[in-house]
Parts: structure tokens; C-alpha cells; sequence
């Protein structure tokens, strides 16, 4: 049988597996910020290792300080190169009222999988594991590993424990992450830059209690009011300029060959806006739009805690109240020194405000030239019968610094998530047709590694 052909077979054959594999991942509701799901965070490390050993290949548990990772594959000869393919399997809550289906019920429609953590990330996960398992039965001489993590949606805390030498997984040639999406169906990607990140949480008490504002109001400090007055401190809402001294100084701005890049993406405005739901936007301008998500740090706020949110006005001045912030960072900015800017700007403003850090991860620039994107490209183009175009992400991997950092390997993005499947989202899917061409990119592109010289 002709290569393609025999690829074709394959693809068709494991799309049972890969259904059923899938049904079992999305069954477990593996939230890791959760802490009420830590029994399903064990049950699917369980299950992860059943399913790489189900697949033929080797699995095991890897403990961290947290909740562990799983690392398996095959290693099909010392002097092969190795390829470690990065995915996570814990995903975000699903409290969202707009879910048509019980979020944890895999549904299968037509070659739609629904259902909380289809496309973020356990589908590429299982997508890369059938293309692994593929090339491996085909005689293919590369080693392919599997590193699957469990707190990627919590920032990746304890991610580095398993990278230590005790925990026994080595250093790989080259990684592949499968996380990030496309610019549109048919437009495929390959990412080579994260944002970091930096969340924190400030809280201020100025009362025991709430207490009527009548009796009170005027003289009582409203912890509300002074918290937004720091948010406005802090960023300009129609801007989104951020007001902290020092926060741009690091930024490097994306190079002309990026920012040309980034154009020829075929990102359009209206798409976004259709995909994301927004009525409007911070500014019309593909350019700038893409320089916004892609090329710029931000400074946003998530919760604003405190007071009387039930119906009707309740007339109290609040004794406590809690801001819940984070903010995007891109290369060179770095999340300790903005949590220095941030915390000393606060103090200075507002001195009896609390400032507690939730998390930093720091941004990601990789390549987009080379052997590894010239072999990836050409991957994706025997996959999806499309060359990628090359971009980079407005979100965040902690893991992938850490993997840097230690490693200093090559590190390549192959997502196959489509905007429109919504990450985090309500009614969350994957879908056939991006594991199907996503089993074929990646087997295409572990074939052309098993080419390249170790
Ligand atoms: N898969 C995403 C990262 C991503 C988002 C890639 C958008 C490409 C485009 C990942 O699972 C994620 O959601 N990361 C979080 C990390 C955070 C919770 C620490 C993020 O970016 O907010
Ligand atoms: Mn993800
Ligand atoms: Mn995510």
C-alpha cells in the first residue's frame, strides 16, 4: 500500500479507540483548581497510564509536590532521537450556565466530541498518542515520549519536580506541545511565543462587618470604592494602557518579520469577533488587534469581591473587599520584577491594601525558522493539506518555560484546537476532523525528526 493510503487505513482504524479513549478522559471531571476533585485528579492519572499501556506503549506515575504527571512512550532504540510531546489532561471548571449538556457527559454528534476538556487538551493528547503509537508500529526509528501534566490550568506549580533528575525522565532531543489553536478551520497554526503571566489578589478590610450606610457612610472607608480606585490606578479602561511605572520597560516589540507574519495569518477582525462573541473591540484594526493579543502585555480584572450582589440595592458600606487581577506578559518582561512594580505602586497608593501573587509564569519566544519549523511546516501541510502560518499565542503553558529552562531542547508547537471549540468556554468540543488530519501532522512530523541527524 501507498504511504498516504496506508495513513488513511490507520487514521480510520483507531478512530473507535480514540472516541472510546476520549469518552473515558472527558468522563472525569479532573479540575485541578478544584480541590474537591482531587479523587478524579488520581482517577485520571489512572486512566492515563491505562490508556498509553492499552496503546502498547510503556506508562508510569511521576510524583510531584502536587498532583503528579504521567510519562510514558515507546523508546524503540538508544541512538533513535527522542521527541517528548507535551499535553495536559486537567481542565477548567464547568459551572458555566450556558452548557447545554451535563459538562462531564461525553457527547458524540457527527463527528463532534462535547464536553469539558474535549479540545483543552485531553483530545490532542489522545490525538498525539494514536500518531505515536503509528510511527512506532511502522518501524519509524524514533523514541516518542509522552509527558502528560496535570496542573497546566493552575499555572504548573510543582512541574519542575518531575523535570529533576530523581524522577527519572530524560532530557528529550526535541518537544512538541499540543495546546495552543488555529487561526481558523482550514487555517492552521504553528505558535512559536506564549504570553507569561502574573495573577495576584488584593484584599482590603476597613470594618468588622458591613454596616448601614446611613448611620455610617461619609466616614466609613468603602473597600470597594478604594479597590477600584487602584484598578484605575493601575490601567486605563478604554485603552488598556497599563499605568504602573516601570511595566513597559522590558517589552521588546515583535520584530518586522513578525508583525508581517502575524498580517499574512489570514486573521480577520470579524472572525474574532464572531468566534469570541464580542459586540466590539478595543480597536478595528487587524494589525493592531494582533499586537494587542499576541505582542503586548495587559493588565485585566477578573472578580471584584465584596458588598451586596443580590437583587435589589442593599444600603451597606462594605468592611471587606478583594480584587481578583492578572496580567499578560511578553517577552522580556519578567513576572518577579512586574510583581515588584505592581506590589510597591499599590503600597504607595493605598497602603493598607493587601498584595498576594497567584501564580507567574513567564513568557515564551521559540522559533519560527530552522529545521524544526521547516519539518513542522511540511508536517502540517501533509495533515491538513495546508501550509501553517507561523504566529505566536496570547496565552500562557507554564510548563513550557520550565521545559526550556531545563532542557534547552527545541521546543514546537502543533495545536489542533479551533477557536470556535471553545476553550474554558461553555459547550466546549473536539472534532474528527482535527484529530484525524492532527494524527497524520504529527505522525508526518515524527517521521521527518526520525530523518534529522541526533
Ligand atoms: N491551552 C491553553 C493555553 C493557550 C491559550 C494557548 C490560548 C493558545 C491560546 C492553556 O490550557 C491555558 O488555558 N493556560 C492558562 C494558564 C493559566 C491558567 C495559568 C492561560 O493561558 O490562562
Ligand atoms: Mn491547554
Ligand atoms: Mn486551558
Amino acid at each position: 500500500m501507498k504511504r498516504r493510503a496506508q495513513m488513511e487505513a490507520y487514521v480510520k482504524g483507531a478512530r473507535p479507540r480514540f472516541e472510546h479513549s476520549l469518552a473515558q478522559m472527558v468522563e472525569l471531571p479532573s479540575v485541578s483548581m478544584d480541590p474537591t476533585r482531587a479523587a478524579d485528579m488520581k482517577k485520571t492519572a489512572t486512566l492515563a497510564v491505562q490508556l498509553l499501556r492499552d496503546a502498547g506503549a510503556e506508562a508510569r506515575i511521576v510524583e510531584t509536590g502536587g498532583y503528579p504527571v504521567v510519562e510514558g512512550g515507546w523508546t524503540t532504540g538508544k541512538h533513535h532521537p527522542t521527541v517528548l510531546v507535551y499535553n495536559h489532561l486537567d481542565v477548567q471548571p464547568a459551572q458555566e450556565p450556558e452548557w447545554r449538556q451535563a459538562p462531564f457527559a461525553f457527547r458524540k454528534d457527527h463527528g463532534l466530541y462535547h464536553g469539558r476538556g474535549a479540545t483543552d487538551d485531553k483530545g490532542p493528547a489522545l490525538t498525539a498518542l494514536l500518531a505515536g503509537r503509528y510511527v512506532v508500529e511502522q518501524g519509524v526509528p524514533i523514541n516518542v515520549r509522552f509527558l502528560w501534566e496535570l496542573e497546566e490550568e493552575i499555572g504548573s506549580p510543582h512541574f519542575a519536580d518531575a523535570l529533576k533528575p530523581r524522577a527519572g525522565i530524560s532530557k528529550p532531543d526535541s518537544v512538541v506541545v499540543s495546546d495552543t489553536i488555529w487561526i481558523a478551520k482550514g487555517r492552521p497554526a504553528v505558535p512559536y511565543g506564549l504570553r507569561g503571566l502574573l495573577g495576584a489578589r488584593l484584599s482590603l478590610r476597613t470594618g468588622r462587618a458591613d454596616a448601614h450606610s446611613g448611620l455610617t457612610g461619609g466616614a466609613a472607608r468603602n473597600p470597594l470604592t478604594e479597590l477600584c480606585d487602584l484598578v484605575n490606578a493601575c490601567v486605563d479602561a478604554e485603552t488598556g494602557r497599563v499605568k504602573i511605572p516601570g511595566f513597559y520597560e522590558d517589552v521588546v516589540p515583535p520584530t518586522k518579520a513578525e508583525v508581517e507574519n502575524f498580517l499574512a495569518s489570514g486573521f480577520t477582525v470579524g472572525r474574532f469577533k464572531k468566534a469570541f462573541g464580542f459586540t466590539s473591540l478595543r480597536s478595528a484594526d487587524p494589525a493592531e488587534v494582533l499586537h494587542r493579543i499576541w505582542a503586548s502585555p495587559t493588565f485585566e480584572v477578573h472578580g471584584l469581591v465584596g458588598g451586596y450582589i443580590g437583587p435589589g440595592v442593599k444600603m451597606v458600606v462594605p468592611g471587606y473587599a478583594e480584587l481578583k487581577v492578572s496580567m499578560r506578559l511578553v517577552p522580556n518582561q519578567k513576572p518577579e520584577k512586574i510583581f515588584r512594580l505592581f506590589k510597591r505602586f499599590v503600597a504607595e497608593r493605598n497602603p493598607n491594601v493587601t498584595v498576594e501573587a497567584e501564580g507567574m509564569l513567564h513568557p515564551f519566544k521559540g522559533h519560527f525558522s530552522g529545521p524544526y519549523a521547516e519539518a513542522a511546516q511540511r508536517a502540517v501541510k501533509e495533515g491538513f493539506g495546508k501550509e501553517p502560518v507561523f504566529i505566536r499565542e496570547g496565552g500562557s503553558i507554564g510548563a513550557v518555560t520550565t521545559m526550556q529552562q531545563v532542557w534547552h531542547v527545541p521546543i514546537l508547537f502543533m495545536g489542533l484546537s479551533l477557536p470556535e471549540h471553545g476553550y474554558h468556554a461553555p459547550n466546549e468540543y473536539f472534532d474528527w476532523g482535527q484529530a484525524s488530519g492532527g494524527m497524520k501532522a504529527l505522525a508526518a512530523y515524527f517521521t521527518e525528526l526520525a530523518a534529522m541527524k541526533k
